[in-house]
């Protein structure tokens, strides 16, 4: 799934030689590539600071890390932060003592990690953004994720692809959720949801009953299901004693699932709701007909050109050309972007045909 070669890293756009970007020992990498002496030892510490665990992806990724990273010969030192800014920090801090050659991180709020960050690049460390931008600092050397505006723009047409298909009649009633606001992809994705829905909102197509359409009114503070099905329990009551609500843009799976309970709870008939993810109980609940649709983005993709991008660092090697540049407020970040995919219970089977364990809940 990796997109370029990294045999074929004469680059192009400019030198993305890492210490150029981080300031330390990095450069060290770029002038002995032509040699090709080693940009760091085969067995380095890598460090990997992931948000939390309260979702599938995060999971799959501390599991995947740290096997793709031993099978690599590196020692991973891969840790979660249960959505602490400060111990994310702190377990930042523990990685450059140990000496860590680089450090990836997927950040609790994309803008509170510049002072560590700065610490790690004054070491000769690269970092690596996971998932997530990081936001407001020069340290950081690149980032690696879905597109984040590419997978609200699909959370948004599968909402009218769903609500089309449902059998009701336009206008369709509608909710907007928006996921935890410290979260760089949690704006993004609901912009690229907002450029597919607003001009039907506009038209009247879609009406959102309860008029809360800014992200800020929308936001899951810290992806909370819990706050999102309190939020949802308070909407169907301030809003739908008289009428359907037809539709519910969700921006993941355990926020979706979320929605669906409340509606179950409030007697409604079961709206039309996204997700984000594919985790298992949400694949279960789209085969069964509940949930209509997720979009994927594969932990071991992402993983696995993480890993690509540190073996490159690791040999000393530029890395290949980013697919954009995305300005995080102090530079601008080279990003390496991967597609997600929208699945209903009418793809599923195809698209997890080489994926056994999610294969194994469609049937
Ligand atoms: C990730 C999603 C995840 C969410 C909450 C986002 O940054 O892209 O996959 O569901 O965080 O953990």
């Amino acid at each position: 799934m990796i997109k370029k070669s990294f045999a074929m890293v004469a680059l192009t756009a400019g030198a993305l030689a890492l210490g150029a970007c981080s300031g330390g020992g990095r450069e060290v990498a770029a002038s002995e590539s032509e040699g090709g002496a080693s940009g760091f030892a085969a067995d380095a510490v890598i460090g990997v600071s992931l948000p939390w665990l309260g979702t599938q992806n995060w999971k799959e990724a501390q599991d995947l890390f740290t096997t793709q990273l031993t099978d690599a010969g590196f020692e991973p030192l891969v840790q979660a932060a249960d959505n602490k800014v400060p111990q994310q920090q702190q377990q930042i801090e523990a990685m450059i003592e140990r000496g860590a050659e680089v450090i990836v991180v997927g950040p609790i709020d994309g803008t509170q990690l510049g002072g560590v960050l700065e610490q790690a690049a004054d070491a000769g460390i690269a970092v690596i953004g996971y998932d997530r931008l990081i936001e407001n600092t020069t340290a950081v050397d690149a980032v690696v994720q879905f597109g984040s505006i590419r997978t609200g723009e699909l959370q948004g047409q599968s909402l009218l692809d769903g609500l089309a298909a449902s059998g009701a009649e336009a206008p369709y009633n509608i909710e907007l959720f928006g996921g935890g606001p410290a979260d760089p992809n949690a704006p993004n994705f609901f912009t690229g949801a907002m450029s597919v829905l607003q001009p039907k909102i506009d038209d009247g197509t879609l009406v959102v009953v309860s008029g809360q359409t800014d992200f800020t009114q929308a936001a899951t503070p810290d992806w909370d299901n819990a706050k999102a099905q309190a939020r949802m329990d308070s909407l169907l009551s301030g809003n739908y004693s008289d009428k359907p609500v037809h539709g519910v843009l969700s921006p993941n799976d355990g926020i979706a699932r979320a929605i669906l309970t409340a509606s179950e709870q409030a007697g409604m008939d079961l709206p039309v709701v996204t997700g984000l993810d594919a985790e298992n109980e949400s694949l279960v609940s789209i085969w069964e007909g509940k949930q209509w649709s997720t979009v994927a983005k594969p932990t071991s993709d992402l993983v696995g050109e993480t890993v690509e991008l540190i073996q490159a660092l690791q040999q000393g090697e530029e890395l290949p050309a980013p697919d954009e540049t995305v300005a995080n407020g102090k530079k601008d970040v080279a990003v390496y972007q991967l597609d997600p995919v929208v699945v209903t219970k009418d793809n599923a089977r195809e698209v997890f045909a080489d994926d056994a364990a999610r294969l194994e809940l469609l049937k």
